[in-house]
């Protein structure tokens, strides 16, 4: 079963994007198995650090390279994405002709309390994520618009609507993992 790296932008204890992503990873079934990537220990991004590089950074490098595909779940702040997934983004494209990113199949999901689900903060991670060499899945996006009691407590799904759309989403994206199972091919001789 293809593995997945679930890296969560959101810091925090009662994150609404770790519960759509955990609730994901039980509706993941025998399709994909979800490892859940720590990132709230990396340090602020320091090139002077790699002489002795941080525990931290070593391990979630490990982790993204092990994986066969990476999902962002990405908090929007001030129509951005949260400075701890650019921290850790900045952190996997290191040392240089290292990047953990490379060629990895990848897909972002966001929530907000609000209307529109996070979708600049996705738009902006969307674009640097292409950037760090990730196959990058185009649909379907997750622009959750996040209401409590479409979870039961346990955290599973269960408004019919939402649990049929991520249902959808997840067949997608295990079906671009083995699409793009290929092998890399350099661009320049
Ligand atoms: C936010 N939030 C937010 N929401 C939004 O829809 N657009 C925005 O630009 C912002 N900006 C923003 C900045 C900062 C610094 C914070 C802390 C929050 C609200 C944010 O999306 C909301 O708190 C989510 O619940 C964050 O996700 P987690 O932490 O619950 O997973």
């Amino acid at each position: 079963m293809p593995t997945v790296a679930v890296i969560n932008g959101s810091l925090r204890r009662d994150s609404i994007h770790r519960k759509l992503v955990e609730s994901l990873a039980k509706l993941a079934g025998d399709r994909l198995t979800f490892h859940f990537v720590e990132i709230g220990d990396l340090p602020l991004y320091n090139d002077d650090l790699w002489p002795e590089p941080p525990t931290s950074v070593l391990r979630m490098k490990r982790e993204v390279e092990l994986a066969d595909a990476v999902l962002f779940a990405s908090p929007e702040y001030n129509r951005s994405f949260s400075p701890a997934l650019k921290n850790a983004i900045d952190w996997g494209t290191r040392p240089y002709g290292k990047n953990s990113w490379r060629a990895k199949p990848a897909t972002v999901v966001s929530a907000s309390p609000g209307a529109i689900g996070g979708a600049a903060g996705q738009q902006s991670l969307r674009a640097l994520l292409t950037v760090v060499d990730t196959v990058l899945m185009g649909q379907p996006e997750i622009y959750f618009s996040y209401k409590a009691e479409a979870f039961d407590e346990a955290g599973n799904v269960v408004d019919e609507k939402v649990k049929a759309f991520f249902e959808t989403f997840l067949d997608r994206f295990a079906t671009w993992i083995e699409r793009t199972k290929e092998p890399v091919v350099d661009a320049q001789p």
